[in-house]
């Protein structure tokens, strides 16, 4: 949806193709169905323009195209792979509808050969070699700024064999301004897993660093600022927190670890990406019940927590493995019982989630109604600036346990609050 409505904007006629008529009717409407900053505007406007439409039908598409886009979700499959049987059926749907060249662009999440098996798919349903290329056009978007990142990117990267439809594809985004890198289909392919790899291991290792700094003097938040600075290093994607979640980090590990045990060529450091990672909510859990907890067998049977934050990350309404799901199964476990907010992901992640045991609350200080203890599971902007008294006053015990790190010890202790945040030994309150 964002690549079809900014290619609108840049005044290309774009038609976007769904099986699910009930989507394509309301998309058509003007009904923007995710949480986006910035995409329901930039669909009205070029749906109004008359430059963006949405359909269910493939040939019509198909035949009045010249670039065709594959968008479709790449889930893991049973064997730990990834489950291209959608991919399959769009290049499938495509072939049949072919009416003269075309050029098909994956910009689905695939491993390494896709761009093969999708060209054995087209050929295999009656299409001429010479009448397609395939090309590789990975995205870099990330949920909740899906827009700006589309916009201004940090790079285009587009594989082909076919040098001229690589070339056609670079002038789709020439207005950008990105810097293009052209290459071959595969490592094309491998770019965007090697990416989503990289930036879960650097978040990783800021993790395991944090869990050093816990056992320390040090603060995790002055040992980022230092390492970031170094210009081979880079501050971005050193948060510590409680573990990466979402529909690509997780997902995009293993499907690379998968991808590497298959071809022979293993990379065990991507094993300890994921447990490290795994083992985040549970260390966070451990040190909630250290302080709030009895020797019971239930350690927090009895006690409230309000829990702000449900969405995976800030700015989406995406449940796709966010952390609160795993919180929050594992404070209930524990006989807690929760009180939930968050600004957005309500009714998605009551449906995850669901009622046994967690309240949902309007705002935060009514998830704070009765607690002993406040969890911040997500970096939300309105909880930046809460009224930390008015908090307080809701709660039995004053205490935050942040899990993103979104206060400083200074501002909360001094408001009353013991503090326990991610990398840092915990902080009493001000007398
Ligand atoms: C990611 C990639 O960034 C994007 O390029 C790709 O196209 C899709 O996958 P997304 O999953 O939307 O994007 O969000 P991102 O901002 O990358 O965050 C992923 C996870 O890492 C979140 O759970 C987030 O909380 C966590 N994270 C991110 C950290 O824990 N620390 C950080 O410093 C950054």
């Amino acid at each position: 949806m964002v690549t079809g409505a900014i290619f609108a904007d840049l005044g290309n006629d774009v038609i976007g193709v769904d099986i699910d008529r009930s989507r394509v009717d309301s998309l058509n409407a003007g009904d923007c169905p995710i949480h986006e900053p910035r995409l329901p505007e930039l669909l009205k406007r070029n749906l109004k323009e008359g430059r963006l439409t949405f359909a269910t039908s493939i040939p019509e598409a198909v035949s009045t195209s010249e670039i065709i886009f594959i968008c479709v979700g790449t889930p893991p499959a049973e064997d730990g792979g990834t489950d291209l049987s959608q991919v399959e059926t769009a290049a499938t749907g495509i072939a049949h509808a072919v009416n003269g060249y075309k050029i098909i662009v994956n910009k689905s999440t695939v491993p390494v050969g896709t761009g093969d098996f999708v060209r054995d798919v087209i050929e295999k349903n009656g299409v001429a070699a010479k009448d397609f290329d395939v090309v590789c056009n990975p995205e870099f978007l990330r949920e909740g700024q899906a827009v700006r990142d589309t916009l201004q990117p940090d790079r285009i990267v587009i594989g082909s064999s076919s040098e001229t439809a690589a070339k056609t594809v670079e002038l789709l985004y020439q207005a950008l301004g990105a810097p293009c890198i052209i290459t071959d289909t595969q490592s094309a392919e491998l770019i965007k897993y090697a990416s989503n790899a990289f930036l879960a291991t650097k978040i990783t290792f800021i993790n395991a660093v944090a869990n050093l700094c816990e056992q320390t003097q040090a603060d995790i938040r002055e040992v980022v600022k230092g390492v970031g600075a170094d210009s081979r290093i880079g501050p971005a994607f050193l948060g510590a927190g409680l573990g990466y979640g979402g529909s690509c980090f997780p997902k995009d590990v293993d499907a690379l670890l998968h991808a590497s045990r298959r071809l022979g060529a293993e990379m065990p450091i991507l094993e300890a990406v994921r447990a490290e990672n795994d083992s985040r909510v549970p260390r966070f859990i451990q040190r909630i019940i250290g302080r709030l907890g009895t020797k019971n067998r239930l350690p927090l049977e009895g006690t409230t927590i309000g829990v702000l934050g449900l969405s995976f990350k800030p700015d989406t309404d995406d449940m796709r493995e966010a952390k609160s799901i795993e919180i929050c199964h594992a404070l209930r476990e524990t006989g807690a019982r929760l009180r939930a907010y968050d600004p957005i992901a309500t009714t998605n992640a009551r449906r995850i989630i669901g009622d046994d045991g967690i309240e949902y609350c309007q705002n935060p200080y009514e998830a704070a109604k009765g607690a002993s203890g406040i969890v911040i599971v997500t970096e939300w902007r309105e909880f930046i600036q809460l009224n930390l008294n008015r908090l307080k006053s809701e709660m039995v015990e004053p205490i935050i346990f942040d899990g993103r790190n979104v206060y400083s010890s200074e501002q909360v202790t001094d408001a009353g609050f013991e503090y326990f945040s991610i990398g840092k030994i915990p902080s009493k309150p001000k007398p």
